[in-house]
C-alpha cells in the first residue's frame, strides 16, 4: 500500500533532553560528526518511499536545523518549524505542515538516531490488515511489576502481553490529523496513544533494538558504537 501513496515524515526534535545534561537541546548534541537529529533525518531522506520531511525543533533552532539539512544534503527535509510545550503539541505543529495530498504520515523521535531501512519497510508494510496506524514493538525480556508509591510490589504483569514501542510510527494521514486536532488529545508519550484515544486501530510490527532512544550519556555512547558498527 505505502509504495503507491504519498508518505511524509515528521521528525519531532523540540524536547529539551534535560537528563542528558548537555547545554543545548538533545536533538543538537554531537553524534559522530553531526548533531543527533542528522542521523535519523539522513535515514528518512534515503528511504525511497518518503517524499518529504518536516522537522519540528526547539524555537530559535530552525536556522541551525536548516544548516544541518544543507550540510548532510537531505533534500527532502525542506521545512523546519518550532515545536510546542508537549510532544503532542510538537506533533500537531509538524502534521499541520504536511501537504494535504500525503496519505501516510510517519512520525519519528529525533531522540532515536538509528532507523534501519528495513524497520521503515516493516512499518509501512504493516497497513495490509486495514489498520489506522502501525508501530514498531519489542517483546519484554524482564519480569515487569506494578508498584505503589512506596515501591512495594502490587502486581506482577503478564509480560507475554506487553511490548515496548518505538518510532517511526506510521498513520493514515487523515486519522492522525483528526487525533492531533482533538481538543482533549492529552499529553501521550507517543502518537499511537493519541490515535488509540480517538478510537483508531493500531497494529504492531517487530521493532529493532538499534532504534533505541537516547535519554542518558550512556545511551548516546551505546548508539554511537552501533552507528560506527553499521
Ligand atoms: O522527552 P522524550 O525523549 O520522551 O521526547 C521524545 C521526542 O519528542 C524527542 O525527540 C523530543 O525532542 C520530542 N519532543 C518534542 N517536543 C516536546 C517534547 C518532546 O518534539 N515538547
Amino acid at each position: 500500500m505505502a509504495d503507491a501513496v504519498a508518505v511524509w515524515a515528521v521528525v519531532v526534535a523540540a524536547g529539551s533532553g534535560e537528563r542528558l545534561g548537555a547545554d543545548h537541546p538533545k536533538a543538537f548534541v554531537r553524534f559522530g560528526d553531526n548533531p543527533l537529529i542528522a542521523a535519523s533525518v539522513a535515514a528518512l531522506d534515503d528511504h525511497p518511499a518518503i517524499e518529504g520531511i518536516v522537522l519540528v525543533v526547539p524555537a530559535g533552532w530552525e536556522e541551525r536545523a536548516t544548516f544541518m539539512v544543507d550540510d548532510i544534503g537531505a533534500g527532502k527535509a525542506s521545512i523546519a518549524i518550532p515545536g510546542g510545550a508537549t510532544r503532542s503539541d510538537s506533533v500537531a505543529a509538524g502534521v499541520a505542515e504536511v501537504p494535504a495530498d500525503a496519505a501516510i504520515i510517519l512520525v519519528h523521535d529525533a531522540a532515536r538516531p538509528l532507523i534501519p531501512a528495513d524497520l521503515i519497510d516493516r512499518v509501512l508494510g504493516g497497513f495490509a490488515d486495514g489498520a489506522d496506524g502501525v508501530i514498531p514493538a519489542l517483546p519484554i525480556d524482564d519480569t515487569v511489576k506494578r508498584v505503589d508509591a512506596a515501591g512495594r510490589v502490587v502486581d506482577t504483569l503478564d509480560r507475554s502481553e506487553l511490548r515496548t514501542v518505538q518510532t517511526p510510527q506510521a498513520f493514515l494521514a487523515d486519522v492522525l490529523r483528526r487525533a492531533v486536532a482533538a481538543p482533549d488529545r492529552g499529553t501521550g508519550t507517543d502518537c499511537a496513544s493519541l490515535v488509540e484515544r480517538a478510537g483508531g486501530t493500531v497494529a504492531t510490527v517487530l521493532g529493532d533494538p538499534r532504534a533505541m532512544k537516547i535519554t542518558t550519556r550512556a545511551d548516546l555512547e551505546r548508539a554511537e558504537e552501533l552507528h560506527r558498527a553499521d
